[in-house]
């Protein structure tokens, strides 16, 4: 096939490098019911694939985190919520303080960017209009650019100084499940990498990938049941504290895109501040509680839905009495918690999705790739 480039001003042929960028994977290749549900269960490969990056790299760019006066990441959707552990990881691990901000509202805190300033660009696509018009303002305040994205020589790859791909193939699903667990794997070999343990962090992930395939396992009759039961609900609520309040973000983002179901994600100790009052008989509410840090206090939030009617769904390590259904995961340490939360969860949507008779690979008025303003 040829290929021609004209300059839509002077109607003269430009002459550019065309790329070929090969995709392993076509339609006929599936053999489960859905890409969803075919990129969920891929994740344990995720994991590996995704930890296959070059040390030096890591290295350099760790010490351009440590280096930067700011650290802001920008991304959109899914992404964003990606970013949002590795806020959690910069700080916990690398101590280091940075911001994640919405790509769509990055133009407005485009005076505070400058010569000092990284950027983390997450984007599966590569392509997402806002990512790339942030990028392309920062870069022109003197900012260094690190990309994480899923496509080769996609636009914002060939516009940063450092790009991580997530080499997990090409995700199909509008609904984005593997190219989120790639994402935060990323974000953790950046984290280990400030305090130069990237061997130690590399040996976690793929212990991590095992529980991965467990998690799936152990839950899977649990959440076609539960998705039956729930299906017709009009509004979910996922609570969580800590690192995983991006999990319960990215939970009922999941939900609301296949199923067309209102969710709300939030940290737990923000319900009482006005999401309680929603609370009533019935009303699901998703706790996700691993026996760390916050299970105490993320309990104590979920009692508060529960004696108001809530029917409880606890993803953690440990059952206990208020959950109405129990979603179990393996133990692990803090930090990697969201790894396995975030897999029950994927899974849920795509449960209730399927049970409420929709396609969850295409929902209705979505874009896989969002490249409009
Ligand atoms: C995720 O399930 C969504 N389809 C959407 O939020 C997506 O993550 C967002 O549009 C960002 O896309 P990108 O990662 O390609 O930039």
């Amino acid at each position: 096939m040829t290929i021609k480039i004209f300059d839509v001003e002077t109607g003269k042929e430009k002459n550019k490098k065309i790329e070929e960028i090969e995709f392993k994977e076509k339609e006929e290749d599936l053999k489960e019911e859905h890409y969803m549900l075919k990129e969920i269960l891929e994740q344990p490969e995720t994991i590996k694939k995704a930890a296959e990056q070059n040390e030096q790299k890591l290295l350099e760019t760790a010490m351009e985190i440590l280096r930067a006066k700011n650290v802001i990441f920008t991304a959109c959707g899914t992404a964003r919520y990606a970013a949002i552990v590795g806020r959690y990881l910069f700080s916990r691990i690398a101590k280091k303080f940075s911001e994640v901000i919405m790509a769509h509202e990055f133009q407005y805190f485009i005076d505070s960017v400058d010569k000092d300033t990284l950027i983390i660009a997450v984007s599966q696509s590569g392509e997402t209009a806002d990512v790339l018009e942030g990028v392309k303002k920062a870069k022109e305040n003197g900012a260094k650019i690190v990309a994480i994205t899923n496509v080769e020589n996609s636009s914002l790859a060939r516009m940063s100084d450092f790009v991580f791909y997530l080499n997990c193939g090409p995700e199909i699903a509008v609904a984005s499940t593997k190219a989120f667990t790639g994402q935060l794997v990323i974000l953790y070999l950046l984290a280990f990498a400030t305090i130069n343990k990237i061997q130690a962090c590399k040996i976690k992930l793929k212990n991590l990938a095992k529980k991965v395939e467990e998690t799936i396992i152990k839950n899977e009759e649990t959440l076609k049941k539960l998705a039956v039961k729930l299906k017709d609900r009009g509004d979910f609520y996922y609570i969580a504290r800590g690192i995983d309040f991006a999990i319960a973000s990215e939970g009922a983002l999941k939900l609301k895109e296949t199923s067309y179901i209102h969710a709300e994600g939030m940290p737990a100790g923000e319900l009482k501040h006005g999401t309680l009052s929603l609370i009533e008989d019935g009303t699901p509410v998703v706790v996700i509680c691993p026996k760390d840090y916050t299970y105490e206090e993320t309990l104590n939030n979920a009692q508060e839905t529960k004696v108001r009617g809530a029917f409880l769904i606890g993803v953690s390590d440990e059952e206990n009495e208020l959950f109405d259904s129990w979603l179990r995961i393996p133990e692990t340490e803090e930090i990697f918690y969201p790894l396995l939360t975030v897999i029950p969860l994927q899974l849920l949507a795509y449960y209730i999705s399927v049970a409420r008779g929709n396609n969850p690979d295409k929902p209705r008025n979505l874009a896989k790739s969002v490249t409009v303003k």
